[in-house]
């Protein structure tokens, strides 16, 4: 297989032609994005801007088809069955919170019980909890090995509890860390449990396959796969997607409306109520057809180079404490500098033009769990270079020595 070339695919984006200084290694926040998905989100402001699905005139209709067209370029992505499995929404977090408000006002019962981990982002686990305590449903949580990967033998004997739901992240937002999602879907539905898989971090990481996975729900943001904010994706499958309530209501996910009674638009207009973020829509597709003329497999290997890179030099620094396994990591570190408070770390980097998260990323359980205040995370993306690795690495020394001294 011929080495990717990173110099060539991070031209594509202007980001690093305007600010050449910055190292960017805060992927998994959000992405920069390809000059391809800025000019599509351009033109259709500057040719077709209208609404969707109600103009009489022309400009409507090309909006409309563009809108159908990018649902299209996500369904085959993702290889959905049908179309309408494909519902657009701001970003995941909104998907899970209408999968959780959905299922809990139609197929969860009070007792019931739902299976979370220990690593879920908030946004797989609030929504979760704000219905629990009203419907009397019951979360359980699969803790971790002491490498701080999921425990399966857990996982196995919290699916004898017969959960309901079992929902999960595909890859850590913290540690980086990929879950075997495949064999998880297929346990937990011989558990008869409905299965919804959080693919923020996952999505950018390996194109997921619906039908292969068999998974019922799978979600993720446009953002965290070089497309705009403010886009995201449902994915369920039909029969699942037909028992969600709604969280939203109102403009076309209607048939018919009196004040006696309501009847529902089909799918996936009656779980997109609203004008729908209709640029975001065409970017997210721009930024899919942009990507799958990129060989994944490449991408793949120059983040694990440059991971081994990272940990090579990590393990060099003294006072460094890592707390993301190097083995089945997508390329998401999660360190601390001794007993230092990660802000004041991000803060040292920061000032050398080196962007990473610091605190508990959303993810307060889980730093619970580590008994780590918090930890800055440094994630990397296919345009990240051998020299910003060293870069960090370098800052990090240096931090160490300011405040360690
Ligand atoms: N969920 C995003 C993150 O982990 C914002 O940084």
């Amino acid at each position: 297989m011929p080495a990717f070339d990173v110099q060539q695919f991070r031209q594509q984006f202007t980001f690093f032609q305007q600010q050449p200084d910055w190292v960017y290694l805060d992927n998994a926040a959000t992405m920069h994005k390809p000059q391809v998905v800025i000019e599509a989100v351009t033109r259709f402001y500057q040719q077709y801007n209208s609404n969707v699905h109600r103009g009489a005139h022309q400009l409507s209709q090309q909006a409309t088809a563009l809108f159908e067209q990018a649902r299209n370029t996500v369904a085959s992505y993702i290889n959905a069955q049908h179309l309408h499995e494909v519902i657009f929404c701001s970003g995941a977090t909104a998907a899970l919170n209408q999968i959780a408000f959905g299922l809990m006002h139609t197929v969860l019962q009070p007792g019931d019980r739902i299976l979370l981990t220990q690593l879920e982002h908030h946004a797989n686990i609030v929504p979760w909890q704000l219905h629990c305590q009203r419907f009397g449903v019951i979360i359980d949580v699969v803790p971790l090995t002491t490498d701080h990967q999921l425990d399966m033998l857990a996982y196995q004997q919290l699916l004898q509890l017969k959960p309901k739901v079992v929902s999960f992240s595909h890859i850590s937002n913290v540690l980086g860390h990929i879950q075997p999602v495949a064999e998880m879907v297929a346990l937990a539905k011989a558990a008869g449990a409905i299965t919804v898989v959080d693919g923020a971090q996952g999505i950018v990481y390996q194109q997921p396959d619906m039908q292969q996975l068999d998974c019922d729900f799978y979600v993720f943001s446009g953002h965290k796969l070089y497309g705009p904010t403010g886009i995201g994706v449902l994915y369920g499958k039909t029969t699942q997607l037909t028992r969600l309530t709604p969280i939203f209501a109102g403009g076309e996910m209607i048939d018919s409306v009196s004040f006696v009674n309501t009847t529902f638009n089909k799918l996936p207009f009656r779980l997109e109520a609203g004008t729908p973020n209709i640029a975001g829509a065409i970017g997210l597709s721009a930024a899919i057809e942009w990507l799958q003329k990129i060989n994944n497999k490449q991408i793949v290997q120059h983040k694990l180079l440059l991971l081994k890179e990272f940990y090579n030099g990590l393990t060099a620094i003294k006072g460094i404490d890592i707390l993301s396994s190097s083995v089945h990591n997508a390329g998401i570190v999660a360190l601390n500098v001794d007993s230092e408070h990660p802000a004041d770390v991000a803060e040292l980097l920061n000032q050398q033009k080196i962007a990473v998260r610091s605190g508990q990323h959303c993810a307060m359980p889980l730093f619970s769990y580590l008994a780590r205040p918090g930890a800055i995370r440094c994630s990397f993306a296919a345009y990240n270079t051998l020299d910003d690795v060293n870069r960090c690495l370098l800052a990090l020394e240096q931090a160490v020595e300011i405040l360690t001294a």
